[in-house]
């Protein structure tokens, strides 16, 4: 008799950014659950090379790739719309061609800033995307590269994870330097921990899931609610934390964002897949892991 360990189909699959915040902890969900993995960083795979993406995803052979690799700096990306096209669109349309000739599926990790942020409930996955920002529309042209009869766009929001920069770490060091921090209220969202998601996505890499799905820790606050969640987490006086509007920032920030970006996990939970945590879960974890 065979047993449920033999019998299990090893899945390969190749991840794009695999050094960035969420790349990182996908290449662990991957190891540990028990697939193969082929790990790419920008160093060893640069996806706005057409050529090289060709190579190294012809030589890799993977069942699945999930391409985590973007342009994430917002304010950045408004500046240099031409570059976040090439990385997020151009670079997206270099690994779906690579991933066609071998035979794979793409996974494409996706952004709550595709949405402009005037509905007043949760985003649905049929919801009409009007991205307000240059990054937000580059992700969105990224997806459209896509083929969802087999391949699937993941969208996610407000990541933040043990590897690289996020806001769970810029909160705790303003907090270590200010008396008091500002945070804006008028923006809301659900912040979503990689160490809760990656295995998600490795999980729809290996049972094939098709098309849109939104991905996100339960739970929405706004950045000023989500500061006060830190420092509580933290052992500090959440009164520290004061509220400004969107409006009233200074400076302002060059990239507009959504002021909902709320995203319905309702895919998942018409497939009655298991839902992420509430948010305040894996922030305590991540909180106590950053002052351990
Ligand atoms: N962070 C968020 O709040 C958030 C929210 C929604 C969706 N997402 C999406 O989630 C995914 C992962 O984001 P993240 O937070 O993990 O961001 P991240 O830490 O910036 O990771 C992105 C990775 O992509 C790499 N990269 C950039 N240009 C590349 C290129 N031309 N070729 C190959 N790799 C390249 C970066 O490498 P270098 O740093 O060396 O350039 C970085 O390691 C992205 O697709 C992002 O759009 C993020």
């Amino acid at each position: 008799m065979v047993g449920a360990a033999e019998s299990k189909k090893i899945v390969k699959i190749l991840v794009t950014g695999a050094a960035g915040q969420l790349g990182t902890d996908l290449v662990l969900a991957v190891q540990k659950s028990g697939h193969e993995v082929v790990a790419t960083s920008h160093a060893d795979l640069d996806i706005t090379n057409k050529s090289q993406v060709d190579l190294v995803i012809g030589q890799a052979n993977a069942q699945a790739i999930i391409h985590a690799a973007a342009w994430t700096a917002v304010d950045a990306c408004e500046s240099d719309p031409q570059k976040a096209m090439r990385v997020n669109r151009d670079g997206t349309a270099n690994v779906v061609a690579a991933a066609r000739k071998s035979g794979a599926r793409v996974i494409y990790i996706s952004t709550d800033y595709v949405f402009d942020g005037t509905k007043p409930t949760p985003y649905l996955e049929s919801d009409l995307p009007n991205p307000k920002s240059v990054y937000g529309a580059s992700k969105l042209a990224g997806e459209r590269e896509l083929d969802l009869t087999q391949d699937a766009v993941v969208r996610v929001s407000w990541v933040c994870g043990a590897h690289g920069a996020n806001m769970v770490k810029t909160i705790l060091r303003l907090a270590s330097t200010s008396p008091t921090l500002t945070f804006v209220d008028d923006q809301i969202g659900s912040p979503t921990f990689t160490s809760d998601v990656a295995p998600v996505i490795v999980d729809f890499a290996v049972n094939q899931r098709i098309g849109i799905w939104h991905v996100t820790n339960q739970g929405f606050t706004s950045w000023f609610g989500f500061a006060q969640d830190v420092l509580i987490a933290a052992g500090l006086d959440p009164s520290r934390v004061l509220s400004t509007s969107t409006a009233d920032l200074r400076p302002q920030r060059p990239a507009e964002r959504p002021a909902n970006s709320v995203l319905e996990n309702s895919k998942m939970r018409e497939g009655n897949l298991t839902l992420l945590d509430d948010y305040h879960t894996p922030l305590q974890r991540l909180v106590d892991q950053l002052l351990s």
